[in-house]
């Protein structure tokens, strides 16, 4: 009897699952992203919609939107690499470019791997016109390698925020003038890549990568844009018309409850701030005085 009713759950479990499957779904890679480099380092799920980058010895592996973004909520789910990734570093960012030319503007998460059972620190910087050394770092609050989490990017002419699981943990402001701190002009591909960085990534270059562990391998699902894609040559998303609510005043600013996860954070879980290394910029950047509670 007991068995009968759990089967029975488990088959309306299932229904449900594949009709939310089903909803998700869309379409290929190739729909909306290019591999940028070693095409045999990336690979799909059967059904096309999990996504595997991964890094040997030999090299990484990359991937970009087809398209150029101006404005939006980007959000994508990754699961990263489990277990000893000392040294391997996940990007998933937008960029202006598809390369590191001195003009650019980015927009980045770095996932920093670690020992096991050392934590994964996540970095995040914003460049302006080839400017970055904005960088933070953060603790999460999970483990990210053994579930996926969502990553997105609110980016409109006043703010850009970036959330874990939808919980912001990075207010970037815009002060209304013109600045060269704010990117807002140059429309942005969506990247990520795997990559060596045990130069640098992992307690400052001391931890390197065990290469008897490869590949290592990243995973990403549910792409999702909600924003203003980019027509040459003369963009719609220049003028914005208020009617996306990314681009409206509810989206201006945190709302009460983002300020409130947005402070747990800023208690608990901030590594570093750019904005609180005097040593490093004895007089703070401008866009160090704006409040991210505006
Ligand atoms: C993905 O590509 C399809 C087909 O080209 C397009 O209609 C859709 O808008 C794209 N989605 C995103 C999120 O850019
Ligand atoms: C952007 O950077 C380039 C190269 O560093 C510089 O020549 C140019 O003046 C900068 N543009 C602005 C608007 O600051
Ligand atoms: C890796 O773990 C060590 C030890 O817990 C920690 O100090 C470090 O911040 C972690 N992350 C990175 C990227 O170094
Ligand atoms: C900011 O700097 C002070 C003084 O160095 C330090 O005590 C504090 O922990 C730092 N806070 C953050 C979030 O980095």
């Amino acid at each position: 009897m007991e068995a009968k009713a759990s089967a029975s759950l488990g088959v309306i479990l299932l229904l449900v699952v594949v009709i939310a499957e089903a909803a998700v779904s869309k379409g290929s890679f190739e729909d909306n992203f290019s591999i940028m480099w070693s095409e045999n380092h990336f690979s799909t799920s059967k059904d096309g919609q999990i996504w595997y980058l991964s890094l040997d010895k030999e090299t990484g592996c990359g991937f970009q939107t087809k398209q150029r973004y101006r404005f939006g909520w980007f959000s994508m789910k990754l699961k990263l690499v489990a277990g000893d990734s000392a040294g391997v570093v996940t990007a998933y960012y937008m960029c202006s470019e598809n390369g590191a030319g001195p003009e650019r503007d980015e927009l980045d998460f770095e996932f920093l791997g670690n020992r096991t059972g050392q934590p994964f620190l996540i970095q995040t910087n914003v460049y302006k016109n080839g400017t970055g050394g904005r960088e933070m770092r953060h603790m999460l609050w999970f483990d990210p390698t053994e579930d996926y989490h969502t990553y997105s990017i609110l980016w409109n002419n006043h703010q850009i925020v970036f959330f874990v699981d939808r919980v912001p943990i990075r207010v970037f402001k815009n002060n209304g003038k013109e600045n060269n701190f704010f990117p807002n002009e140059k429309p942005m591909y969506l990247f990520s890549s795997i990559w060596n960085a045990d130069d640098w990534a992992t307690r400052g270059g001391l931890e390197k990568t065990n290469w008897k562990l490869a590949p290592f391998v990243s995973s990403y699902k549910d792409f999702s844009v909600d924003g203003c894609q980019w027509k040459d040559p003369y963009p719609a998303c220049v003028s914005t018309t208020a009617k996306n609510w990314w681009d409206q005043y509810s989206a201006w600013h945190l709302s009460d409850d983002q300020k409130k996860d947005y402070a747990w954070v800023q208690r608990n879980l901030v590594i570093y701030d750019y904005c609180n290394d005097s040593q490093r910029y004895p007089t703070l950047p401008e866009e160090c005085s704006l409040s991210p509670w505006d």
